[in-house]
């Protein structure tokens, strides 16, 4: 996969040089470039903002910079137009579902607004070259998109062929599939007053993986409710509609549907 990342902070991007994704770069498993935006001005002071049309706090960013980088970057292959994800609190939540989805891509390029904005032009005349994906990170506001860009970059690398050592340890994490982790313990198996759940130094197999299943249940009950709203009920075994009966959730027409005022939510 490439990846190119347009910003007017590329130093804000060197943490990708670290860890999992510095060594999938080194490896060849992915190849990422950080362009700055002011590069590609052409005025002295290589601007990049100006006012809001309409009036308004702020500054927006200006079109000519962006259509300049976006056009030099964009490498579409056989025919096939790159994605230009535009992160921006405005955008499409960005999620585990479609960080699979952006990792099967050949060419993603992230453009990062600051201030109030790209001049939303940009957008859509980028929508000639690029599949488009304005993406949110959170219901938040952050002063730009290079935090967002870090965050997607992770999860999106690390699900490329060969970039996580172990690919098991993709398979039974949180989101994967649709409910939140199980907790994880080491040793020792005593420590101050705390003790590692019994069931996990039993040997039993069975036991264990029923407890953890049971466990991502309680969890994401607790946590995330609205991730069992959303989750397809219809595979369950007669062991999870049990676990879940306990934490107040029935199983109505393959959903999962919280017995009024007893389950978590
Ligand atoms: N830029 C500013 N806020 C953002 C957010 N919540 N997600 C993605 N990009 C952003």
């Amino acid at each position: 996969m490439r990846i190119d990342v347009v910003s007017i902070f590329p130093e804000y991007l060197a943490p990708l040089e670290l860890s999992l994704i510095g060594k999938a770069r080194q490896d060849g498993l992915l190849e990422l470039n950080v362009h700055d935006l002011r590069t590609f001005t052409t005025d002295k002071h290589r601007t990049v903002d100006d006012t809001p049309y309409g009036g308004g706090a702020g500054m927006v960013m200006k079109p000519e910079p962006w259509a300049q980088a976006l056009e030099s970057v964009a490498k579409p292959s056989e025919g096939a137009k790159p994605v230009l994800i535009v992160p921006s609190p405005a955008g499409e939540r960005f999620n585990q579902a479609l960080a699979y989805e952006l990792a099967e891509e050949e060419q993603l390029v992230f453009a990062c607004g600051r201030y109030e904005g790209i001049d939303e032009r940009v957008i859509e005349w980028a929508q000639e070259h690029f599949t488009v994906r304005p993406m949110s990170l959170g219901d938040y506001v952050l002063n730009g998109g290079e935090v967002a860009v870090l965050a997607m970059v992770e999860a999106i690398g690390r699900l490329l062929p060969g970039v996580v050592g172990n690919p098991e340890s993709l398979v039974e994490e949180s989101h994967s599939d649709g409910l939140l982790e199980y907790p994880v313990y080491t040793k020792p198996s005593a420590w101050r007053d705390y003790d590692v759940p019994a069931v996990l130094l039993s040997g039993n197999h069975g036991k264990i993986a029923q407890w953890r299943r049971h466990e991502q249940f309680r969890r994401t009950s607790e946590r995330r409710p609205d991730l069992l709203a959303e989750f397809d009920a219809g595979s369950l075994s007669r062991a999870d509609r049990n676990a879940l009966a306990d934490l107040g959730y029935d199983v109505v027409d393959g959903r999962l549907q919280a017995r009024h005022g007893d389950a978590a939510s």
